[in-house]
């Protein structure tokens, strides 16, 4: 079978399974399984290939297939400037991550070598983002789940940023001061997770899961500026909360798909 035979064949095995991109993502997985660039699968349309090489795309595309998230089939993802190792140690960064990144470089403007508390790191996203991107930065990021401070620790080594990473719940033992606090706690009802796509039965059910992490957060984040990711249908409500709580400068900024996702006030007494 030609290259271009098994594309087509992985393209529509996707779409039977109800992947919603299934050209992009069999092109991706073929590029993987094959070790080259995507562009390649085009310029080498009419190459034969080998069994192995049919064995490599067949298991990637059958793991896609059965609906484990394509970050997690490819086993690295892109985040900002950052290509992170994903696994199911830890959630797939999300694009609207991205944005929650943004609107802490844009807080720490003219703060010179600011701490910064990442929150429930997950791969490390968040914290390594700011590393990178304000080299001046102390960057401290948690997480409760040991698997996951261990994939932000591979992260961190492959990514040459040097982080602290620290176990603990939330902010409990967690020694201030920071200038910003950042975090995208679960924010998933415990009653909504059958009803959504089933590549989040792959990813962990405490990075999803919403038990009160986010109120703990507002109730304990006494230092400098909280960042905090939301549901989108919970902006409001998390804004109230944070003025009621003794926030000022609340403000809530949108994702690229125009959706209320970040929400940030300051502490200042
Ligand atoms: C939605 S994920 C976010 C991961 C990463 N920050 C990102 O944006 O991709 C939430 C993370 O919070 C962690 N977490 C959940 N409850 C926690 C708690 N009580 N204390 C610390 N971390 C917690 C989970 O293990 C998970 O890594």
């Amino acid at each position: 079978m030609t290259l271009a035979e098994v594309l087509s064949g992985a393209v529509e095995y996707l779409a039977g399974r109800g992947i919603d991109t299934p050209r992009l993502d069999a092109e991706l997985l073929l590029a993987r399984a094959l070790d080259v660039q995507r562009i390649e699968l085009y310029t080498q349309h009419d190459r034969p290939l080998t069994e192995s090489e049919r064995a490599r795309a067949r298991e990637l595309v059958r793991r896609r297939g059965a609906r484990e998230p394509l970050a997690y089939v490819l086993g690295d993802w892109g985040f900002r400037r950052l290509t992170l190792k994903t696994d199911r140690r830890a959630l797939v960064p999300r694009p609207e991550t991205e944005m929650v990144v943004e609107r802490c470089l844009a807080l720490l403007k003219g703060t010179d070598e600011p701490r910064i508390l990442d929150v429930g790191t997950g791969t490390g996203a968040i914290a390594l983002a700011l590393k990178q991107e304000r080299p001046d930065a102390r960057v401290v990021a948690t997480d409760r789940s040991a698997d996951a401070l261990q994939l932000a620790r591979e992260n961190a080594t492959a990514n040459e940023l040097d982080i602290d990473l620290v176990q603990a719940d939330l902010l409990d033992g967690i020694a201030g001061p920071f200038e910003l606090v950042v975090s995208n706690p679960p924010y998933v009802g415990a009653d909504e997770l059958a009803s959504l796509d089933p590549e989040l039965s792959y990813e962990p059910a405490d990075a999803l899961v919403d038990r009160g992490q986010t109120q703990r957060l507002i109730d304990t984040a006494r230092f400098g500026w909280l960042v905090l990711e939301v549901h989108e249908a919970r902006a409001a409500d998390v804004a109230d909360r944070m003025t009621g709580a003794g926030f000022d400068e609340i403000r809530v900024s949108q994702d690229l798909a125009g959706r209320d996702r970040i929400v940030e006030g300051r502490w200042t007494k």
